[in-house]
């Protein structure tokens, strides 16, 4: 059968550029495009050469495993091939590799598979003789790879020597090696401290420190390796699992995974996967899945090879957290404190499962520091929660006529002069409550819900508001009548009135809540609680000097000189005087400053449904001094669970943490005295 010219072209195009990303990414750690396009080239070319076997040649790069080794390095003959994995994307590709594993041994029942993380990081294989580290090398093509020993002896978790007895005479450990998320910031941090240039991510910085001519840098670089399988034996056996290899590594002194379990079938997979997905950002490490292994090494000896992987094993991927895309403009965001933020608007993607139109660029220095310029293809990242950021340009796409950005002269929102902070990361209007932007975000912010808790203002209704000049400042608000409430969009007499009232019995607040709602830079709740406590009432905390305020728990020069300066402009004091005059007040609050707080130094962590709403068990656990926090860490000191609490009830019970049921935890707040 003749193939299509259309499809020859097109066969051939994908392998030079699939050849051309493999040698930037295997050989020269530095790839153009996300692992995501990489992949989506590799299953089209693979799908045009099963669709038409006689395309495939041994040249093809769906018939090897990487690229040829760095000449630098000597090279390393693997005596056993060090391959790859195949991937699975979903639970119907797992169950499809269930099912040709049990063909295949013609087995009825269940298979056992050990399960462990899949780390981003880059394969190594060690050579112990006699239980001395002789040799370590790289994967480079899976038949040759690069003699790296110098290097991977600067690494701390890689033994010199294997510890116990027992070892065979010649043992081959395979494992990878990785940057742990804390050493990649950190490294991070120090390059760009030096106008260096910084690492795209962990696995990019772990290939770069270890290939490197000189191993004093290696040495300086936090790697670290986790042992996953065996490759040559002589002179010695190893045990008939997976598993039970593992512990046996374990105990000479490698480190294996602490996350390696056994589980049975799809769906001990399956649970296994969700496990670790839940936990993925508190690992510490990054991983982009999760890999199955028949834990049976007889079992595995008779399912045996394909060409680049093992028929026995299986990598179940994480969606892809990196995507390319378009970025059509950048555009600028004035916040409430009237900092300027260039935000990237993209051509929509899909990255991990969640559709993303923007991306935030921090500040001018980063955009300068990634030339990041309108019109470019920029790779997105998103992981976890995280917002989306832009990783870096795909200069190699760049238009010719893709001019570079810079700010605009004046705020874009009220034309007022700009002013650049210090370290020149930031960029701030000088308009003040002139400038629309920040007044909107102030009044907003003195809305919301723990500030004076407006309820049926909206930001639609503050945006109309302060657009159509109806109020300029939160005293505003207290003037409004019910006409000009009616007669905005999408409001009505009930609402305007019931509006009315919301705003009347705001007037009726706490110390604490108002001086949140001022919207002082860096005076966040538990700061504005700090202070009301402290100072008892509102005349204190305006006149108080700088030393005073930083005799508050929580308030460091920073803070201070940030209240310090808001209590001396004279707009904001109208402000207040207005809103005093309007008829805002509070109680006075009782026993300030030496009042002693019960669970202060304490931290708590609330999670699950509880009876009360969240807010006011986190409010009251606050009035009596404790710190409440939204993640469970060594730190913790309880946990409240209510019901159907999940990953952070695990959590605590790894870490060993107290947890109180609410039952205990009203009785605590009754007391005061923690359990
Ligand atoms: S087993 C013959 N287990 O993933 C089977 N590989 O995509 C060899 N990797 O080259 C691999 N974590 O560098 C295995 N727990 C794990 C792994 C793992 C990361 C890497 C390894 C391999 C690549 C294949």
């Amino acid at each position: 059968m003749t193939i299509p010219q259309q499809v020859q072209e097109r066969a051939a195009w994908l392998r030079k550029e699939i050849e051309h990303h493999n040698y930037r990414y295997h050989v020269l750690d530095d790839p153009v495009v996300p692992d995501s396009e990489f992949d989506r080239l590799l299953r089209e070319l693979l799908h045009l050469e099963t669709t038409h076997p006689e395309l495939i040649s041994p040249a093809s790069p769906t018939q090897r495993v990487g690229a040829q080794p760095l000449e630098a390095f000597d090279e390393v003959l693997h005596p056993v091939p060090m391959l790859s994995l195949s991937n699975a994307f979903s639970n119907d590709e797992l169950s499809e590799f269930d099912r040709r594993v049990r063909e295949r041994l013609d087995w009825q029942s269940e298979i056992e598979y050990a399960a462990e993380p899949k780390l981003d990081g880059l394969a190594i294989s060690l050579r112990y003789r006699g239980g001395l580290l002789v040799q370590a090398a790289t994967r480079g093509d899976g038949a040759r790879g690069e003699d790296v020993t110098l290097n991977v002896r600067t690494i701390g978790s890689i033994p010199l020597r294997l510890l116990g007895k027992g070892w065979p005479e010649i043992l081959e450990v395979r494992g990878e090696i990785y940057m742990p998320r804390s050493g990649f910031d950190k490294l991070n941090e120090k390059a760009r401290k030096q106008g260096e240039k910084e690492f795209a991510n962990p696995r990019n910085a772990a290939a770069g420190s270890l290939r490197q001519l000189d191993p004093k840098i290696t040495a300086n670089r936090p790697l670290a390796m986790v042992c996953y399988g065996l490759g040559e034996v002589r002179g010695g056996s190893m045990a008939t699992t997976h598993t039970r290899n593992m512990a046996i590594l374990s105990e000479w002194g490698l480190r294996t995974s602490p996350e390696l379990r056994p589980v049975i079938g799809v769906q001990g997979c399956q649970d296994y996967y969700e496990s670790i997905a839940a936990r993925r950002q508190d690992l510490g490490y990054d991983i982009d899945g999760v890999v199955f292994k028949v834990n049976g090494t007889d079992q595995q000896q008779m399912l045996g090879f394909v060409s680049r992987a093992p028929r026995w094993a299986v990598a179940l991927k994480f969606p892809a957290e990196e995507e390319m895309t378009r970025l059509i403009a950048i555009d600028i965001q004035v916040g409430r404190t009237g900092v300027l933020t260039p935000v990237a608007r993209l051509e929509s993607v899909k990255v991990a499962g969640v559709t993303v139109t923007n991306a935030t660029l921090h500040n001018e220095d980063e955009i300068r520091r990634k030339d990041i310029r309108p019109g470019d293809t920029v790779i997105i990242r998103r992981a976890g929660d995280v917002i989306p950021q832009v990783v870096r340009v795909v200069t190699e796409r760049r238009d010719a006529s893709a001019r570079e950005f810079s700010m605009p002269p004046v705020c874009p929102e009220c034309g007022s002069e700009l002013i650049r902070d210090d370290d020149k990361t930031m960029t701030r209007c000088s308009g003040g409550l002139f400038c629309p932007a920040q007044r909107k975000e102030a009044v907003k912010h003195y809305a919301s819900r723990r500030a004076m808790d407006i309820e049926g203002l909206g930001d639609k209704l503050v945006d109309q508001l302060i657009s159509k000049s109806l109020i300029r400042s939160p005293a505003d608000l207290y003037r409004l009548d019910i006409e000009t409430l009616a007669n905005l969009d999408r409001m009505a007499t009930k609402s305007a009135s019931n509006l009315l009232q919301a705003l009347e019995q705001s007037k009726n607040t706490t110390l604490d809540r108002f001086l949140y709602a001022l919207g002082i830079r860096e005076v966040g709740d538990s700061t504005a609680r700090s202070l009301a406590q402290f100072f008892g009432d509102l005349q204190a905390v305006e006149a108080a000097d700088m030393e005073t305020l930083q005799s508050v728990s929580d308030v460091g020069p920073i803070v201070a000189r940030q209240i310090h300066t808001f209590f001396r402009q004279e707009h904001n004091l109208e402000v207040i005087a207005e809103l005093a005059s309007a008829g805002v007040h509070w109680p006075a609050v009782e026993a300030p400053q030496s009042q002693s707080q019960p669970l202060a130094g304490l931290t708590f962590v609330l999670t699950g449904t509880l009876q009360r709403p969240r807010t006011q068990a986190k409010e009251e656990l606050q009035t009596l001094g404790a710190k409440v926090s939204g993640s469970v860490s060594k730190k913790t000191h309880y946990v409240v669970a209510g019901t159907d609490a999940g990953s952070k009830l695990e959590k605590a019970a790894r870490l060993g943490v107290k947890v109180l049921e609410e039952e205990q935890l009203d009785e605590l707040l009754r007391t005061g005295i923690a359990p």
